[in-house]
């Protein structure tokens, strides 16, 4: 199983070589990111890549550990024991019909090998990852309620996501092979816009990608523009077939770019662009 990049998805060097240095090592990779950067389509390029089904597991911050194991669905056995009909008297003896399984537990129960995502890990409590750090690393774990232990058939191939809004714990960390998706540098982001626009105007492109690096590398911003941002604006700006002319103006001093909302997404860094814009005015 190697990982070569595809054609919808556009992976660097290096982070092809994590990928395949994480499927060699048997270990969870954890991708970390700012949002946008490929976090969660990467496990869905490398599972499609490497023919294995994806399950994904989205975390929240309500998300407890013991959910992607499994849940007793105790309020359904209660309800089922006050039916007076055998079928569900005959149910209700058998605590398994109440046990729901997980994303993990329906990984590991898989016949085939499977790639297991889970999804912006540092949304949780930080009791969280250190809850998982057994069934990762050995693959099982045990389900008290019916005296069971569920062990992986089949390693999965794990993916962890996390916007950095959390730090995770070092003996997490000791578990995970890890890699820092950087923010694209321009060559890498053109072809990112290639796979997405193939036929986009190059004039246009050129002129929206200075104006998106522009922005990006305002000092002071709260919220930069990520690629999938850049990605929504080049939409709109080729649904409305503007003129490249008006994203920059002819003395190389910043204008709000047009549909701006596309790029930034507060107030506050709108007013800061537009102060910027009203200073350059003045020491015309
Ligand atoms: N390397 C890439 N190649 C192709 N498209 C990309 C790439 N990185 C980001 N994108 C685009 O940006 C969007 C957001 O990516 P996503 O995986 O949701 O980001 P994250 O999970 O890091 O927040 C994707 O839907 C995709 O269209
Ligand atoms: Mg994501």
């Amino acid at each position: 199983m190697k990982f070569q990049g595809s054609q919808d998805y556009v992976a660097t060097d290096d982070l092809m070589l994590a990928v395949n240095a994480a499927i060699t090592l048997q270990r969870p990779l954890l991708v970390k990111g700012e949002p946008g950067t490929g976090k969660t389509m990467l496990a869905e390029q490398v599972a499609a890549a490497l023919n294995l089904p994806l399950l994904q597991w989205h975390i929240k911050s309500t998300t407890k550990a013991q959910q992607g194991l499994y849940e007793y669905d105790a309020v359904s056995r209660l309800r089922d024991s006050q039916l007076s009909d055998d079928e569900s008297a005959a149910k209700v003896r058998d605590i398994r019909n109440y046990i729901v399984k997980g994303t993990l537990w329906q990984a590991f129960e898989s016949d085939q090998p499977v790639a297991l995502l889970i999804d912006e890990i540092d949304k949780a409590d930080i009791e969280f990852p250190n809850d998982l750090l057994r069934e990762l690393d050995r693959m099982e774990f045990y389900v008290y309620e019916t005296r069971e232990l569920i062990k992986a058939r089949h390693r999965p191939l794990v993916f962890i996501t996390s916007n950095n809004e959390k730090e995770l714990p070092d003996a997490f960390l000791r578990r995970c092979f890890f890699h820092y998706i950087k923010f694209p540098e321009p060559t890498t982001m053109q072809k990112i816009v290639d796979v997405h626009f193939p036929g986009i105007k190059q004039e246009l492109l050129s002129a929206a990608m200075r104006t998106f690096f522009e922005v990006r590398n305002l000092p002071g911003l709260k919220k930069k523009p990520s690629t999938s941002e850049l990605l929504d604006w080049l939409r709109l700006l080729v649904a409305e077939d503007l003129a490249p002319e008006l994203l920059a103006s002819k003395d190389d001093k910043v204008i709000i770019p047009p549909l701006v909302g596309a790029l930034l997404k507060n107030e506050q860094d709108i007013t800061l662009f537009e102060k910027l814009v009203f200073m350059q005015s003045r020491n015309r």
